[in-house]
């Protein structure tokens, strides 16, 4: 555990360093207050010293937007492949949350936050780090994340397939974007005497598991790598009255076993995860799609099938190509029975202002139906 020490009025102060996304903590610490200009605290930030708030909390939130706005001016060169555009706006909003994830705030002990018209952040800080019991130090970016995943957590996110809520958590993927849901909630099932048995591999909050369970699927296993993804996703399987016939794992990719439908979402951009979070974005060199493809066929019973769900976004941003998806899928020796396709519905889709516009509004997600290449007998 990491701690951070700096004087003020005099005194010598020790915290505890926190960061969800691993950043190290301050080598230089400067406390501040509300007459700290935009400008300043930039110059500031970019020299690399942290600056403590101690001013008022909707000053803080508006100091954050502030120098937010002045980092977003910059435009990556004009002329970039869309492949090189999106990873210069990866690259540009790493270090745009680096430079501000250097304005903290101290959670006092109890998850208070002692500055002026702060909210009560104690129910949302237990939930995502546990019951605090010392001084700790964390970014403003990181505790409104915290607090906006907790108000998403208590209110739920609709799912029209399901005609239920599905209750996110911090760090978990969130079934903000439907359409998917909807190709897995109308895709046939494999007809199984007493109702097939299915695997849902990445869980996330377990939405695919509880549209699988609700359709009729007679036992369902759930796995995720997030060890809070595994806590989501039962609590809400227990929510929706399907504990009994979803169980959830924390595995790597497949359970034992076979089953008459393995469905998978991986996350649909080949990158490296830099979060928890982004374990459901981002797949790096797309391993958890080429493991899912490559050893589907040894985790099918004889009448099984598969359902990969991808968006074909890298494909617009020139990350992965259609032949390439198509050549794993006849790698693993699986062939494509049927797919069905909906365009992307999300307001991003459609913001012309956004850099990956020109991608955004092509992305279409398929649901992908696989078998395993009929053998034919020698005779
Ligand atoms: C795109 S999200 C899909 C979540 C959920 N199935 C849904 O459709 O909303 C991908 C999920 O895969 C999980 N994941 C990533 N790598 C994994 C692995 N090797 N084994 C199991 N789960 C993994 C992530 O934590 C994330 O929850």
């Amino acid at each position: 555990m990491s701690t951070v020490t700096w004087i003020e009025h005099g005194t010598e102060h020790t915290a505890r360093w926190r960061s969800e996304n691993g950043a190290p903590p301050p080598a230089r610490l400067e406390v501040v207050a509300d007459e700290i200009t935009a400008n300043a605290a930039l110059r500031r930030l970019r020299s690399g010293t942290a600056l403590l708030w101690r001013g008022d909390y909707h000053n803080a939130r508006q100091l954050l937007t502030a120098v937010g706005r002045r980092l977003d001016q910059r435009r990556p060169p004009e002329g970039l492949r869309i492949a090189e555009l999106f990873r210069a706006h990866r690259d540009q909003r790493a270090q745009r949350a680096e430079l501000l994830g250097r304005i903290l705030v101290l959670l006092e002990p109890g998850a208070r936050l002692g500055l002026r018209r702060a909210p009560d952040v104690a129910a949302a800080c237990r939930e995502a780090y546990g019951e605090p019991t010392e001084p700790t130090l964390v970014s403003l970016p990181e505790l409104l994340g915290v607090l906006g995943a907790w108000q998403w957590q208590q209110q739920g996110v609709p799912v029209p397939a399901l005609g239920e809520r599905i209750h996110p958590r911090h760090s978990v993927f969130s079934p903000s974007r439907s359409e998917y849901v909807d190709l897995v909630a109308r895709a046939p099932l494999p007809a199984v005497d007493g109702g097939a048995s299915a695997f849902d591999l990445g869980t996330g909050t377990g939405v695919l598991a509880a549209v699988l369970g609700r359709r009729g699927a007679a036992r369902v296993v759930a796995t995720d790598l997030n060890p809070r993804a595994v806590d989501c996703a039962r609590e809400n399987l227990q929510r929706l009255g399907l504990a009994d016939r979803v169980e959830v794992l924390e595995a790597d990719l497949f359970p034992p076993g076979r089953a008459d439908l393995v469905v998978c979402n991986p996350p649909w951009l080949p990158g490296e995860p830099t979060s928890a979070l982004e374990l459901g974005i981002y797949d790096e060199g797309s391993a958890m799609l080429r493991r899912f493809l490559k050893e589907l066929p040894e985790h099918l019973t004889e009448q099984g099938e598969g359902w990969l769900i991808l968006s074909d976004l890298a494909e617009h941003l020139e990350l992965r190509s259609r032949a390439e998806l198509l050549g794993l899928i006849e790698q693993a020796g699986l062939e494509v029975v049927g797919s069905d396709s909906t365009p992307a519905r999300h307001s991003r889709a459609a913001d012309a202002r956004d850099l990956l516009h020109a991608a955004r509004r092509q992305e279409v997600t398929t649901l992908w139906r696989l078998r395993p290449v009929a053998r034919t007998t020698a005779v």
